[in-house]
């Protein structure tokens, strides 16, 4: 069982806040605080130096940033596969089908063993929050226990996470499949159980039912698990239009279905709750039926280039009203930060636009908008995460940029490579950040209020819990 949440100190935010304010703006606010209660929640926000603030406020914990630091809204990372993180940055020059027979499924099947499964998730929880991804939605593997540990090692850490025990009852090996549909339907109802019991409101655990994707699932499976989502009102995630062959072997698999979407539709799993990872080679039609349905799409731009599985147009699935978050789906995926999955964006983006459509192009503050607002859409905690609202909950990181000695020489680089010389523009300095950061400029993180993650042996940092 989870360790039962320690009450918070009311906390007093002080120093630049920047979020995204709309898809192309970002609202910068120097000299921003933020009042955060014992319950994690933001119970109010100034623009400018708190003043005549009752006893209490007075009283809390104050944390002030120092030069170059910024409070911005924790990632939100819509698809990454916890059990493959061993496997980010292996590939080779295998495309999806291939990638899963020799890299993938050897790699899940091993959680069989808990004591793989403690190491890689303890390690991966740990990752992703150290760059800042305060939620994730999250594919284990088809082993129930090892799926149950994920979800006690997030509640333990105090990552928000929605997580799925994958189903998969065809094509992987006979070692590594559910056996048939109702195994795989009493399988996950077992981890929905688990999860339900250690997260009772969901306040920050979920879990989420996950067919693999359509070539892994028979009709049968799909159609079970699409009205289990029904029943027990609980979020789907899946794989749709990856790569040319996973396409046509849909068409192969289901020749009465008119397309890819539209299998899962006729199974219950398209809604507004079915978060669709890729989405890359959609057809009009299908993109039609994704936003009729209100489903939405996790953008995984490494991965897609990783296994040259496409280029999505991000741009255009944005202006026919499909809500896009970015999901860095390790290990098609070769990194678990939600940071590079930006720039990976904004740069996919780009070659969309070398293409001859310049109106693809994205900016990188519609990067650090997926990244934060539209996930959370896409995960369905809108107005809860994704920025500072009152009423929404403290998910934030606090980032700090490197300044550049007088004599221009490389220090001890204890701030990371984001290089300020002094007279950048914040907006610049953001821009430095998405293109040139890493998780070394993620000093510390929090979900709900909770510090989960302080960046250790490397700088001052001033929190003290
Ligand atoms: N399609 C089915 N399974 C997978 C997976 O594990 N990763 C990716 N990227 N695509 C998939
Ligand atoms: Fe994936």
């Amino acid at each position: 069982p989870a360790p039962p949440r320690m009450a918070l100190r009311k906390t007093v935010f002080v120093g630049p806040v920047i979020q995204c304010k709309s898809l192309s703006e970002l609202d910068i606010c120097l000299h921003g605080a933020i009042g955060v209660d014992e319950n994690g929640k933001i119970a109010w926000v100034t623009r400018k130096q708190p003043a005549g603030l009752e006893k209490e406020w007075q009283e809390a914990r104050w944390i002030y940033l120092g030069e170059n630091e910024f409070f911005f809204p924790g990632f939100i990372d819509t698809h990454i596969h916890a059990s493959q993180y061993p496997n980010a940055g292996v590939f080779g020059k295998s495309t999806l089908m291939d990638w899963l027979d020799t890299y993938t499924f050897p790699l899940e099947s091993s959680f069989a063993d808990l004591s793989v499964a403690r190491r890689v998730y303890s390690r991966v929880v740990a990752r992703t929050l150290s760059h800042g991804t305060t939620t994730a939605a999250y594919y284990a593997t088809t082993h129930v226990p090892a799926t149950n540990l994920l979800a006690d090692i997030c509640a333990a850490r105090g990552q928000r996470a929605l997580v799925g025990r994958v189903c998969m009852d065809r094509l992987s090996p006979p070692t590594y499949r559910d056996e048939t549909p109702s195994a795989s339907l009493a399988a996950t109802k077992s981890c929905i159980a688990h999860i339900r019991a250690l997260d009772p409101t969901s306040s920050l655990i979920t879990p989420i039912i996950t067919p693999r994707f359509a070539p892994s699932c028979t009709a049968e499976t799909l159609s079970a698990l699409g009205a289990l989502a029904q029943q027990e009102n609980l979020p789907t995630q899946t794989h749709i239009s990856e790569n040319a062959s996973e396409i046509a072997l849909v068409r192969e698999l289901f020749p009465s279905h008119a397309s890819y979407a539209a299998v899962y539709d006729a199974h219950g799993l398209l809604t507004p709750r079915s978060i669709l990872a890729h989405a890359i080679h959609l057809s009009a039609e299908e993109r039609a039926l994704i936003k009729a349905r209100g489903a939405k799409v996790s953008h995984c731009p490494a991965s897609n280039a990783a296994l040259t599985s496409g280029r999505l147009r991000t741009r255009q699935l944005l202006d026919e009203g499909i809500d896009v978050g970015l999901g860095t789906d390790v290990s098609g995926g070769y990194t678990a930060s939600v940071l590079a999955e930006a720039r990976e964006a904004v740069l996919c983006s780009r070659h969309v636009a070398m293409e001859g459509d310049e109106t693809a192009k994205l900016a990188v503050e519609e990067g650090l908008w997926l990244a934060t607002r539209g996930g959370a859409r896409v995960v369905g905690l809108e107005g809860r995460v994704g920025g500072f609202e009152v009423g929404m909950e403290w998910d934030a990181q606090l980032v700090r940029l490197g300044g550049v000695g007088e004599d221009g020489e490389l220090g001890d680089e204890e701030e990371g490579l984001v290089e300020v010389f002094g007279g950048e523009s914040w907006e610049d300095k953001v821009a430095k950040w998405v293109y040139t950061g890493d998780d070394r400029n993620t000093v510390a993180v929090w979900v709900k209020g909770r510090l989960v993650h302080q960046r250790r042996g490397f700088g001052k940092v001033r929190i003290v819990e």
